[in-house]
Protein backbone atom coordinates (compact mmCIF):
# COMPACT_ATOMS: atom_id res chain seq x y z
CA UNK A 1 0.00 0.00 0.00
CA UNK A 2 0.90 3.68 -0.54
CA UNK A 3 2.65 5.60 2.58
CA UNK A 4 1.56 8.48 3.64
CA UNK A 5 3.27 10.49 6.27
CA UNK A 6 1.30 12.43 8.81
CA UNK A 7 2.84 15.34 11.00
CA UNK A 8 0.61 16.16 14.34
CA UNK A 9 0.98 19.67 14.64
CA UNK A 10 -1.33 19.75 17.29
CA UNK A 11 0.63 20.86 20.36
CA UNK A 12 1.74 23.59 18.62
CA UNK A 13 -0.44 24.90 15.85
CA UNK A 14 -3.25 23.72 17.66
CA UNK A 15 -2.31 24.82 21.67
CA UNK A 16 -0.10 28.04 19.97
CA UNK A 17 -4.36 29.37 19.66
CA UNK A 18 -5.75 28.48 22.80
CA UNK A 19 -6.02 31.62 25.06
CA UNK A 20 -5.92 30.07 28.16
CA UNK A 21 -2.82 28.58 29.35
CA UNK A 22 -2.03 24.95 29.12
CA UNK A 23 -0.16 23.12 31.90
CA UNK A 24 3.15 21.89 31.15
CA UNK A 25 2.08 18.72 32.43
CA UNK A 26 -0.97 18.61 30.10
CA UNK A 27 0.64 19.09 27.04
CA UNK A 28 3.27 16.51 27.99
CA UNK A 29 0.52 13.99 28.25
CA UNK A 30 -0.90 15.10 25.14
CA UNK A 31 2.77 14.53 23.35
CA UNK A 32 3.33 11.57 25.15
CA UNK A 33 0.05 9.62 24.49
CA UNK A 34 0.39 10.41 20.43
CA UNK A 35 4.38 9.76 20.59
CA UNK A 36 2.50 5.75 21.09
CA UNK A 37 0.21 5.78 18.34
CA UNK A 38 2.80 5.04 15.54
CA UNK A 39 3.04 8.79 14.37
CA UNK A 40 6.96 9.52 13.09
CA UNK A 41 6.56 13.70 13.48
CA UNK A 42 4.85 15.43 16.51
CA UNK A 43 5.19 19.47 16.59
CA UNK A 44 5.82 19.89 20.10
CA UNK A 45 6.26 24.02 20.28
CA UNK A 46 8.46 26.80 19.19
CA UNK A 47 10.99 29.73 20.15
CA UNK A 48 9.20 32.82 18.69
CA UNK A 49 9.22 35.50 21.06
CA UNK A 50 7.78 35.07 24.21
CA UNK A 51 5.90 38.52 23.96
CA UNK A 52 4.53 37.52 20.82
CA UNK A 53 3.61 33.95 21.78
CA UNK A 54 2.96 33.26 25.26
CA UNK A 55 1.29 29.93 24.78
CA UNK A 56 4.80 28.62 23.40
CA UNK A 57 6.99 30.26 26.22
CA UNK A 58 7.41 26.77 28.01
CA UNK A 59 8.51 24.55 25.03
CA UNK A 60 12.17 24.20 26.75
CA UNK A 61 10.47 22.65 30.10
CA UNK A 62 8.16 20.19 27.46
CA UNK A 63 11.27 19.05 25.71
CA UNK A 64 12.85 18.03 28.93
CA UNK A 65 9.74 16.14 30.42
CA UNK A 66 8.43 13.99 26.85
CA UNK A 67 9.20 10.37 27.30
CA UNK A 68 10.66 10.55 23.63
CA UNK A 69 10.01 8.00 21.36
CA UNK A 70 13.49 6.10 19.66
CA UNK A 71 12.78 6.57 15.68
CA UNK A 72 10.15 9.79 16.13
CA UNK A 73 11.24 13.14 14.87
CA UNK A 74 10.03 15.73 17.39
CA UNK A 75 9.51 19.24 15.84
CA UNK A 76 10.07 22.87 16.51
CA UNK A 77 9.19 26.40 14.89
CA UNK A 78 12.40 28.35 15.12
CA UNK A 79 12.16 32.13 13.98
CA UNK A 80 15.38 33.54 14.03
CA UNK A 81 19.38 33.11 15.43
CA UNK A 82 17.71 34.04 18.84
CA UNK A 83 15.48 30.78 18.45
CA UNK A 84 17.85 28.81 17.55
CA UNK A 85 20.23 29.66 20.44
CA UNK A 86 17.13 28.94 22.69
CA UNK A 87 16.68 25.60 21.29
CA UNK A 88 20.10 24.59 21.43
CA UNK A 89 19.91 25.07 24.61
CA UNK A 90 16.99 23.28 25.65
CA UNK A 91 17.83 20.13 23.28
CA UNK A 92 18.33 16.71 24.97
CA UNK A 93 20.86 14.63 23.89
CA UNK A 94 19.95 11.44 21.85
CA UNK A 95 16.28 12.73 20.88
CA UNK A 96 15.54 13.57 17.18
CA UNK A 97 14.34 16.85 16.48
CA UNK A 98 13.33 18.55 13.44
CA UNK A 99 13.12 22.15 13.21
CA UNK A 100 11.05 24.44 11.26
CA UNK A 101 11.60 27.59 9.72
CA UNK A 102 8.66 29.70 8.45
CA UNK A 103 7.72 32.22 5.60
CA UNK A 104 4.63 33.45 4.36
CA UNK A 105 3.70 33.93 0.90
CA UNK A 106 2.39 37.06 1.09
CA UNK A 107 3.47 40.42 2.52
CA UNK A 108 1.19 41.18 4.71
CA UNK A 109 1.24 37.86 7.09
CA UNK A 110 4.94 38.50 6.82
CA UNK A 111 4.20 41.83 8.48
CA UNK A 112 1.91 40.45 11.01
CA UNK A 113 3.46 37.42 12.20
CA UNK A 114 7.53 38.22 11.90
CA UNK A 115 7.38 41.66 12.02
CA UNK A 116 9.80 41.67 8.25
CA UNK A 117 9.60 41.63 4.69
CA UNK A 118 9.10 38.22 3.33
CA UNK A 119 12.86 38.66 1.61
CA UNK A 120 14.25 39.79 5.41
CA UNK A 121 12.46 36.77 6.88
CA UNK A 122 14.62 34.94 4.35
CA UNK A 123 17.88 36.36 4.97
CA UNK A 124 17.20 36.06 8.96
CA UNK A 125 16.71 32.45 8.08
CA UNK A 126 20.21 31.91 6.47
CA UNK A 127 22.19 31.44 9.78
CA UNK A 128 19.74 29.65 10.94
CA UNK A 129 19.80 26.96 8.40
CA UNK A 130 23.42 27.07 8.32
CA UNK A 131 23.81 26.23 12.13
CA UNK A 132 21.42 23.54 11.86
CA UNK A 133 23.11 21.81 8.75
CA UNK A 134 26.30 22.32 10.56
CA UNK A 135 24.67 20.29 14.10
CA UNK A 136 22.65 17.84 11.71
CA UNK A 137 19.54 18.79 12.84
CA UNK A 138 16.41 18.38 10.14
CA UNK A 139 14.99 20.86 8.57
CA UNK A 140 11.63 21.86 7.15
CA UNK A 141 10.45 24.98 5.59
CA UNK A 142 6.33 26.47 6.36
CA UNK A 143 5.20 28.50 3.89
CA UNK A 144 1.96 30.26 4.97
CA UNK A 145 -0.63 31.74 3.19
CA UNK A 146 -0.15 29.31 0.21
CA UNK A 147 -3.73 30.79 -1.14
CA UNK A 148 -5.09 33.52 0.80
CA UNK A 149 -3.75 36.25 3.25
CA UNK A 150 -6.06 37.85 5.69
CA UNK A 151 -3.88 41.13 4.95
CA UNK A 152 -3.58 40.84 0.83
CA UNK A 153 -6.60 38.48 -0.38
CA UNK A 154 -5.92 35.67 -2.86
CA UNK A 155 -2.61 34.84 -3.65
CA UNK A 156 -0.81 34.82 -6.56
CA UNK A 157 0.26 30.43 -7.32
CA UNK A 158 4.13 32.14 -9.15
CA UNK A 159 4.04 33.88 -5.82
CA UNK A 160 4.23 30.59 -3.74
CA UNK A 161 6.56 28.71 -5.85
CA UNK A 162 8.78 31.98 -5.79
CA UNK A 163 8.98 32.09 -2.15
CA UNK A 164 9.30 27.74 -2.15
CA UNK A 165 12.39 28.48 -4.76
CA UNK A 166 14.11 31.04 -2.45
CA UNK A 167 13.53 28.94 0.53
CA UNK A 168 15.13 25.84 -0.54
CA UNK A 169 18.08 27.78 -2.26
CA UNK A 170 19.00 28.21 1.50
CA UNK A 171 19.38 24.19 1.58
CA UNK A 172 17.41 21.37 0.52
CA UNK A 173 14.24 21.36 2.68
CA UNK A 174 10.72 19.30 2.70
CA UNK A 175 8.62 22.61 2.95
CA UNK A 176 4.56 22.50 3.92
CA UNK A 177 2.64 24.91 2.00
CA UNK A 178 -0.02 26.90 4.79
CA UNK A 179 -3.76 27.70 4.01
CA UNK A 180 -3.94 29.69 6.91
CA UNK A 181 -6.89 30.99 7.03
CA UNK A 182 -8.60 28.02 5.61
CA UNK A 183 -10.01 29.66 2.88
CA UNK A 184 -8.62 27.44 0.23
CA UNK A 185 -10.72 25.22 -2.51
CA UNK A 186 -9.53 21.98 -4.42
CA UNK A 187 -9.32 24.47 -7.94
CA UNK A 188 -7.38 26.58 -5.64
CA UNK A 189 -5.38 24.10 -4.13
CA UNK A 190 -4.88 22.31 -7.78
CA UNK A 191 -3.57 25.49 -9.34
CA UNK A 192 -1.14 26.30 -6.29
CA UNK A 193 0.48 22.80 -6.55
CA UNK A 194 0.50 23.05 -10.44
CA UNK A 195 2.93 26.20 -9.86
CA UNK A 196 5.57 24.89 -6.95
CA UNK A 197 5.63 21.46 -8.63
CA UNK A 198 7.52 23.26 -11.67
CA UNK A 199 10.48 23.84 -9.01
CA UNK A 200 9.99 21.57 -6.35
CA UNK A 201 9.12 17.71 -6.52
CA UNK A 202 5.71 16.21 -5.00
CA UNK A 203 7.91 14.07 -2.21
CA UNK A 204 9.66 17.02 -0.95
CA UNK A 205 6.16 18.93 -0.21
CA UNK A 206 3.16 18.41 2.64
CA UNK A 207 0.00 19.92 2.76
CA UNK A 208 -0.92 22.14 5.72
CA UNK A 209 -4.63 22.67 5.44
CA UNK A 210 -6.89 24.54 8.08
CA UNK A 211 -10.34 23.72 8.57
CA UNK A 212 -12.10 26.84 9.06
CA UNK A 213 -14.22 26.53 5.77
CA UNK A 214 -14.83 23.22 5.85
CA UNK A 215 -12.64 22.26 2.26
CA UNK A 216 -9.65 20.23 4.43
CA UNK A 217 -10.16 16.84 3.37
CA UNK A 218 -11.24 18.14 -0.08
CA UNK A 219 -8.11 20.18 -0.24
CA UNK A 220 -6.23 16.96 0.68
CA UNK A 221 -7.88 14.79 -1.50
CA UNK A 222 -6.50 17.15 -4.33
CA UNK A 223 -3.20 17.29 -3.05
CA UNK A 224 -3.01 13.50 -3.16
CA UNK A 225 -4.41 13.44 -6.65
CA UNK A 226 -1.04 15.72 -7.28
CA UNK A 227 1.25 13.24 -5.90
CA UNK A 228 1.85 14.65 -2.04
CA UNK A 229 2.48 12.01 0.76
CA UNK A 230 2.66 14.30 3.66
CA UNK A 231 0.41 16.11 5.27
CA UNK A 232 -0.17 18.30 8.68
CA UNK A 233 -3.38 17.72 10.83
CA UNK A 234 -3.69 18.29 14.47
CA UNK A 235 -5.41 15.88 16.79
CA UNK A 236 -9.31 16.63 18.12
CA UNK A 237 -8.82 19.03 15.57
CA UNK A 238 -7.08 21.55 18.17
CA UNK A 239 -6.57 25.04 17.18
CA UNK A 240 -8.79 27.87 15.92
CA UNK A 241 -9.36 31.43 16.44
CA UNK A 242 -9.25 32.08 20.16
CA UNK A 243 -12.07 35.02 19.11
CA UNK A 244 -14.97 32.32 17.67
CA UNK A 245 -15.64 28.59 20.34
CA UNK A 246 -15.60 25.95 18.52
CA UNK A 247 -14.10 27.37 15.12
CA UNK A 248 -12.84 24.44 13.59
CA UNK A 249 -8.54 24.48 14.29
CA UNK A 250 -5.97 22.25 11.81
CA UNK A 251 -7.84 19.28 10.21
CA UNK A 252 -8.00 16.68 12.53
CA UNK A 253 -5.52 13.61 12.47
CA UNK A 254 -8.85 11.07 13.06
CA UNK A 255 -10.85 12.35 9.77
CA UNK A 256 -7.47 12.15 7.76
CA UNK A 257 -6.72 8.98 8.60
CA UNK A 258 -10.18 7.59 8.01
CA UNK A 259 -9.50 9.19 4.72
CA UNK A 260 -6.52 7.81 4.31
CA UNK A 261 -7.52 4.51 5.10
CA UNK A 262 -10.71 4.65 2.87
CA UNK A 263 -8.55 5.94 -0.14
CA UNK A 264 -6.36 2.52 0.53
CA UNK A 265 -2.95 4.44 2.28
CA UNK A 266 -0.93 2.79 5.05
CA UNK A 267 0.13 6.01 7.83
CA UNK A 268 1.71 3.09 9.86
CA UNK A 269 -0.53 4.84 12.74
CA UNK A 270 -3.06 3.49 15.33
CA UNK A 271 -6.61 4.96 15.00
CA UNK A 272 -7.11 3.69 18.24
CA UNK A 273 -4.41 5.51 20.51
CA UNK A 274 -5.94 8.91 18.21
CA UNK A 275 -9.29 8.66 19.16
CA UNK A 276 -7.61 8.48 22.64
CA UNK A 277 -5.53 11.26 22.37
CA UNK A 278 -8.43 13.35 20.37
CA UNK A 279 -10.18 13.25 23.41
CA UNK A 280 -7.45 14.37 25.54
CA UNK A 281 -6.64 17.03 23.33
CA UNK A 282 -10.21 18.38 22.93
CA UNK A 283 -10.50 18.55 26.49
CA UNK A 284 -7.88 21.51 26.36
CA UNK A 285 -9.96 23.64 24.49
P1 LIG B 1 10.37 41.46 16.87
O1 LIG B 1 9.65 42.10 18.00
O2 LIG B 1 10.41 42.18 15.56
O3 LIG B 1 11.85 41.04 17.33
O4 LIG B 1 9.78 40.02 16.64
P2 LIG B 1 13.15 41.83 17.59
O5 LIG B 1 14.23 41.13 16.84
O6 LIG B 1 12.95 43.31 17.38
O7 LIG B 1 13.33 41.54 19.15
C1 LIG B 1 12.46 42.08 20.12
C2 LIG B 1 12.64 41.30 21.43
O8 LIG B 1 12.25 39.92 21.24
C3 LIG B 1 14.07 41.27 21.93
O9 LIG B 1 14.00 41.19 23.33
C4 LIG B 1 14.57 39.95 21.39
O10 LIG B 1 15.64 39.41 22.15
C5 LIG B 1 13.35 39.07 21.55
P3 LIG B 1 14.09 42.49 24.28
O11 LIG B 1 15.37 43.15 23.88
O12 LIG B 1 12.88 43.31 23.94
O13 LIG B 1 14.03 41.92 25.66
N1 LIG B 1 13.37 37.94 20.63
C6 LIG B 1 13.18 36.66 21.02
N2 LIG B 1 12.92 36.12 22.23
C7 LIG B 1 12.77 34.78 22.28
N3 LIG B 1 12.86 33.98 21.18
C8 LIG B 1 13.11 34.49 19.97
C9 LIG B 1 13.27 35.90 19.86
N4 LIG B 1 13.52 36.72 18.82
C10 LIG B 1 13.57 37.97 19.32
N5 LIG B 1 13.20 33.69 18.91
C11 LIG B 1 9.90 37.71 16.01
C12 LIG B 1 10.31 39.13 15.67
C13 LIG B 1 10.26 36.83 14.81
C14 LIG B 1 10.68 37.25 17.22
C15 LIG B 1 8.40 37.69 16.32
O14 LIG B 1 7.72 38.28 15.26
C16 LIG B 1 7.86 36.31 16.55
O15 LIG B 1 8.19 35.65 17.52
N6 LIG B 1 7.00 35.82 15.62
C17 LIG B 1 6.48 34.45 15.67
C18 LIG B 1 5.00 34.45 15.55
C19 LIG B 1 4.51 33.03 15.59
O16 LIG B 1 5.01 32.18 16.31
N7 LIG B 1 3.47 32.75 14.81
C20 LIG B 1 2.87 31.46 14.77
C21 LIG B 1 3.69 30.45 14.05
S1 LIG B 1 3.52 30.54 12.27
C22 LIG B 1 2.09 29.65 11.95
O17 LIG B 1 1.37 29.30 12.85
C23 LIG B 1 1.77 29.25 10.54
C24 LIG B 1 2.00 27.77 10.29
O18 LIG B 1 1.18 26.98 11.15
C25 LIG B 1 1.69 27.39 8.85
C26 LIG B 1 0.34 27.91 8.38
O19 LIG B 1 -0.71 27.56 8.96
O20 LIG B 1 0.38 28.70 7.44
C27 LIG B 1 3.47 27.38 10.56
MG1 LIG C 1 -0.92 26.43 10.72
Amino acid sequence: MPFVRLHDVGPRDGLQNEKRVIPVAAKVALIDLLGRSGLRDIEIGSFVSPKWVPQMADTPQVMAQIAAVPGLRYGVLVPNLRGWERFMAARVPGVCYEVAVFVAASEGFSRSNLNCTVAESIAQLRPVVAAAQAAGVALRGYISCVTDCPFDGPIAPEAVAKVAALLRALAPMPLSLGDTIGKATPARVAAMLDAILQVVPADQLAGHFHDTGGQALANIETALDKGLRAFDSAVGGLGGCPYAPGAPGNVATEKVLALLQGAGFETGIDPAVIAEAAILARGMR
